[in-house]
């Protein structure tokens, strides 16, 4: 049976927008959409005449590929606006680039932009599906949603569950939507850095700050260990990268400390030797290369539910 489901024709701009029942039928969607891409034929026609831009002002690997292959598998168009080969070289503004895209009938736009709330602006100047794939220091949806659907595989419930998020917070759009996920189901949340790469309103977000690691670490179930943005660290307020690894890098030693199995997750890309050592980032706990293949599906799922809003027919599979 098809019907309209609640996410069709919705940007998505931040967790906070989605109810616990949306969140769900993501994931049921992402789960069919992992299956498809482990047949033979990975590709199907579901998003045919379907266009999507992916209009990224920043760096990315992972998101910026994982949404092309994700548009690509469903049978969309997916075009990669390049900002450096672009007519925001000659001066176009952010809000005209849009609108000439709009122009050209696509169906969603993919942005990642160095400023917060840039989403938000694009999905009110824009009528295509906007989905936010990073905005500045603010939120980066889909990161938390392939995050917790990866937990959802490990098996783990998060109410009540310890989980700590270490690093550069103060930059951190993975951090910010994952608390907000997170707190949606009732997670212990905890957070360590250096004092000067943590924002004032944490306590206003519930969760517990700790300076050491050693406390952070202990009996927690999750370790997320965020990358250390060097390129937007301001002078003077970030420790050498020697002295972050001493105090704050996760460890295969420091592992020990929290629950026995404790899942490690990393958005990437990796800074290996800084805030995750060598050996720790592939060992046997890491998620890390599961949360690549999850951000696919997850993307899949988003995709197929905006745009076109119907519950995957039997013949899906
Ligand atoms: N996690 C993440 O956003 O990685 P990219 O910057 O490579 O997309």
């Amino acid at each position: 049976m098809r019907c309209t489901t609640s996410l069709y024709g919705k940007d998505v701009l931040d967790v906070s927008a989605l109810t616990l029942a949306d969140i769900d039928l993501i994931f049921q969607t992402a789960d069919r959409m992992k299956k498809r891409l482990k047949q033979k034929i990975k590709k199907s026609s579901y998003l045919k005449g379907k266009a999507i831009i992916n209009l990224f002002y920043e760096p990315s690997t992972r998101t910026r590929t994982s949404f092309e292959l994700a548009g690509k598998y469903l049978g969309a168009d997916v075009i990669n606006f390049t900002t450096s080969a672009s007519s925001l070289l000659k001066g176009e503004s952010f809000r005209d680039t849009l609108l000439t895209l709009q122009s050209m009938h696509c169906d969603a736009v993919i942005l990642r932009h160095p400023v917060e709330g840039a989403a938000a602006f694009a999905a009110r100047e824009l009528s295509p599906v906007v989905i936010n794939a990073g905005d500045g220091a603010h939120a980066h949806p889909t990161q938390a949603l392939l995050d917790l659907f990866t937990l959802r595989e490990k098996g783990l419930r998060l109410n009540g569950l310890k989980m700590v998020i270490v690093g550069d917070i103060l930059h951190s759009r993975v951090a910010r939507s994952n608390i907000a996920l997170w707190t949606k189901y009732g997670a212990d949340i905890h957070v360590c850095g250096p004092g000067s790469l943590l924002p004032h309103d944490l306590a206003a977000l519930g969760v517990t700050v700790h300076d050491h690691i050693e406390d952070a670490l202990k009996d927690a179930y999750v370790i997320n260990a965020l990358r250390i943005q060097l390129e937007r660290q301001q002078k003077g307020m970030f420790p050498s990268p020697r002295e972050y690894a001493r105090l704050f890098g996760i460890t295969d030693q420091r592992l020990k400390l929290a629950k026995p199995g404790a899942v490690i997750l990393h958005p990437g890309p990796l800074n290996r030797g800084l805030e995750i050592a060598w050996e720790t980032a592939y060992n046997s706990q890491s998620a890390v290369l599961q949360q690549v293949e999850n951000g696919v599906a997850i993307r899949m799922a988003l995709l197929a539910l905006t745009l076109k809003g119907e519950n995957l027919d039997e013949n899906f599979d």
